[in-house]
Formats: C-alpha cells, sequence, structure tokens
C-alpha cells in the first residue's frame, strides 16, 4: 500500500493524475491537497469523490504541508500557477505559491525523509528559434523568459539543491505543453474549442507563427508514474511527444475538425516576451524508463478533446465568462 500526496490535484493536470492513478493503483491512498485558487476545480475529481481524502489547503502552510507529508509516503507536486498571460499581469502569487510553496513541501520531505517528485516544465529553457532541428536537453541551461517560467526555474533549483545537499529523494520532470480534458478555458487549446463552441472566432496571438509541443496529458502522467516508481533520484526527465505545431496550424486543424473554415480566426496583439518555439529531446526518459506516448500527436488526441468540451459545457462555461473577462484587460 502506498500512501501518495498529490499537491495541485484539482487542477488540469492533477486531477487527470489522480483519476490515472486510481485506475491503474486501486490500492494507493491518495490525498490531495489544493487551495482550490480560480485555476482549482472540486468537480474534477467527481468521479473519484468517494476514494481519496480532499484537503482544502495551501502549499504554503507549513505546518499542515508537515503533517500531510508525515502521513504520505510519495509527494507529487503539482501544485503552482501555470498561466503565463496571468504572470506577466501579476508575478506576485507566481512567486509566493511557486517558490515558497515548493520550499515548503522540500523541507516536509527533507524533515521526514520522503520521495518526492516535482513536477515542472520545457518553458524554463527559455525559447528555440523557429527553424531549427534543436531541442531542450536535461542539459540545456535555465533561460527563463516569464515570471511564470522564472518562478518554475526556481522551484526547479530548490529541488536540485535539497536533492544534492541534503540528500532529499527527489527526481524532476519538465513536460511540454499538455492537452486533454479538464484543462482551463484560459489556455490556448481549450479557449479555441469553447469559443467554437460559443459561436466566437479563435484568437492567435502576434502572427500565430510561435511553436509549441502538444503532449497529451495522459501521456505526461505515464511518464510521472514511471519516474515515481524507477527514476534516477536526483536526476531530471524531459517529456514531450514530438509534435511540434505552430499555433497557426493547431487552429486551423481545430477549425476543420469542428466543420468550419480553417481561416475563421483572429489574430489578437501578441504576448509580451512571447517565446517562439519549445521541442523537448526526450529520448532520456524513452531509453531509460520506456515511456512511449499513446498519442504520437495532436490529431490523434484532438477529437475527443473537443468532444468532451463539447458534452461538459457545465463545467467549463461560467469559468470562461471569468476568463474572457480577464483578456479583455489585456486586449487579448
Ligand atoms: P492548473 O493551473 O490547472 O492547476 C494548478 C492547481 O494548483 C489548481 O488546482 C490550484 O488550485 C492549485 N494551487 C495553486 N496554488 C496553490 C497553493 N498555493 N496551494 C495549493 N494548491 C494550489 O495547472 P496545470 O496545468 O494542471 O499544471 C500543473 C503543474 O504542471 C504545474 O506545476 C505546471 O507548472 C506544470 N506543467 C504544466 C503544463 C501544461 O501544459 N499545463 C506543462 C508542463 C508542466
Ligand atoms: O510548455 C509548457 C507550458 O505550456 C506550461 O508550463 C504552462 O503551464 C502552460 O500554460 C503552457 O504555457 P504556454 O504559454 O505555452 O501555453 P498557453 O496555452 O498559454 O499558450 C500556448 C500558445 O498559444 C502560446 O504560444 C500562446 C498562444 N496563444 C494562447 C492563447 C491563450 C494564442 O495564440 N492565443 C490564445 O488565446
Amino acid at each position: 500500500m502506498t500512501r501518495m500526496l498529490v499537491t495541485g490535484g484539482a487542477g488540469f493536470i492533477g486531477a487527470n493524475f489522480v483519476r490515472s492513478t486510481l485506475a491503474s493503483r486501486p490500492e494507493y491512498e491518495v490525498t490531495v491537497l489544493d487551495a482550490l485558487t480560480y485555476a482549482g476545480d472540486r468537480r474534477s475529481l467527481d468521479s473519484v469523490r468517494d476514494d481519496i481524502r480532499f484537503v482544502h489547503g495551501d502549499v504554503c502552510d507549513e505546518e499542515l504541508v508537515d503533517r500531510l507529508v508525515r502521513e504520505s509516503d510519495v509527494v507529487v507536486h503539482f501544485a503552482a500557477e501555470s498561466h503565463v498571460d496571468n504572470s506577466l499581469h501579476h508575478a506576485d502569487p507566481f512567486i509566493r505559491t511557486n517558490i515558497l510553496g515548493t520550499h515548503s513541501i522540500l523541507k516536509a520531505v527533507r524533515r521526514h525523509e520522503r520521495r518526492l517528485h516535482h513536477i515542472s516544465t520545457d518553458e524554463v529553457y527559455g525559447d528555440l528559434p523557429l527553424d531549427s532541428p534543436e531541442r531542450f536537453t536535461e542539459e540545456t541551461p535555465y533561460r527563463p523568459s516569464s515570471p511564470y517560467a522564472a518562478s518554475k526555474a526556481s522551484s526547479d533549483l530548490l529541488v536540485r539543491a535539497w536533492a544534492r545537499s541534503y540528500g532529499v529523494a527527489a527526481t524532476l520532470s519538465n513536460c511540454a505543453n499538455n492537452y486533454g480534458p479538464y484543462q482551463h478555458v484560459e489556455k490556448f487549446i481549450p479557449r479555441q474549442i469553447a469559443a467554437v463552441l460559443s459561436d466566437e472566432r479563435p484568437k492567435l496571438y502576434g502572427a500565430g507563427l510561435n511553436v509549441r509541443e502538444w503532449t497529451h496529458v495522459d501521456d505526461h502522467n505515464t511518464a510521472v508514474h514511471l519516474i515515481v516508481d524507477r527514476g534516477r533520484l536526483g536526476e531530471t526527465y524531459l517529456i514531450g511527444s514530438g509534435d511540434e505545431r505552430s499555433n497557426r496550424e493547431v487552429v486551423e486543424l481545430l477549425l476543420r475538425s469542428m466543420g468550419l473554415p480553417a481561416d475563421a480566426y483572429d489574430l489578437v496583439p501578441d504576448r509580451p516576451g512571447h517565446d517562439l518555439r519549445y521541442a523537448c529531446d526526450s529520448t532520456r526518459i524513452r531509453q531509460e524508463l520506456g515511456w512511449r506516448p499513446v498519442f504520437p500527436d495532436l490529431t490523434a488526441g484532438l477529437p475527443a478533446v473537443v468532444d468532451w468540451y463539447r458534452d461538459n459545457q457545465w463545467w467549463w462555461d461560467e469559468r470562461r465568462q471569468q476568463s474572457e473577462a480577464r483578456y479583455r484587460l489585456l486586449g487579448r
């Protein structure tokens, strides 16, 4: 029996992780710690409501974190402020949750000698030129562009330092862009799906030429399980499907798949400091741990995600009104 503490388990990736963990490992005792910020939603855990312990609380609350970590064998740390545009507008919660929150987790796992897996992002590496074969590797120097990326980079460096200097049993993973069900409609793909379902036009930043590598959330979570089970302590693993696409290609694909002309979108002002391209070399996790994405490209995973948003408007409708109000303030 494994007692697993999942921070940020009411968010997009965390909730998918909790559901898939219980489906594949029903013997696990899962505790979710989540502050239920604007991004968290308990309804994302409805199907496992009776199978988990849910604690409504803050990762910066050191006393609470200490107790929950003591009661666990392994901690998977997803909790974060996750949206780049929000961080550019108001960085404070990113510094607090992503940096101080990770410090709070580190203190507790060190004190109680628990296993930690820290979830991070490829954005810590900055960006790559649009037209180059280059990809990030685990050795690429950190060069974050946004307050979000800088706060995640800080958290990664803390975890690495605690692993090296205090022998904390930690691993890290830096994943490319995720898509899947239960993703907040502030994010690119669900924002465009929800727009089309609301008879509005998708919005592309700048000329829509920036490139992202799209990885299905279930493939990300399979990778996390492999690392928790068999990853080398102190190591970092990059995770990415290899499917790179410009934002314009993604919107065109979406529009066509939803029965609309491929050019039925609008261009809106660009994001400041907008990273051009992300691409991960995930050779290490593929070779060492045998990870393979079930959804090797977006065309394989996207239709079911569109269907999910079509069938679950109750989940995103109200949140969309709030996030679109925030976007109006930003002019995007
Ligand atoms: P999300 O914004 O959907 O969810 C974040 C969750 O953390 C929410 O449930 C929120 O309530 C909770 N939270 C925020 N502040 C908290 C606090 N102080 N205490 C406790 N809980 C708090 O984010 P996501 O997209 O699911 O991302 C999860 C993790 O994965 C983050 O660490 C992010 O950096 C990383 N990541 C995300 C992506 C992506 O494409 N979404 C890719 C790579 C890595
Ligand atoms: O790479 C991993 C990261 O991916 C994660 O660490 C972040 O938590 C996650 O939010 C995501 O960051 P991005 O900034 O890449 O994702 P976002 O969904 O905000 O935007 C994806 C791309 O689409 C980016 O180039 C900006 C663009 N965009 C976004 C929105 C919301 C648009 O063109 N139009 C939009 O309306």
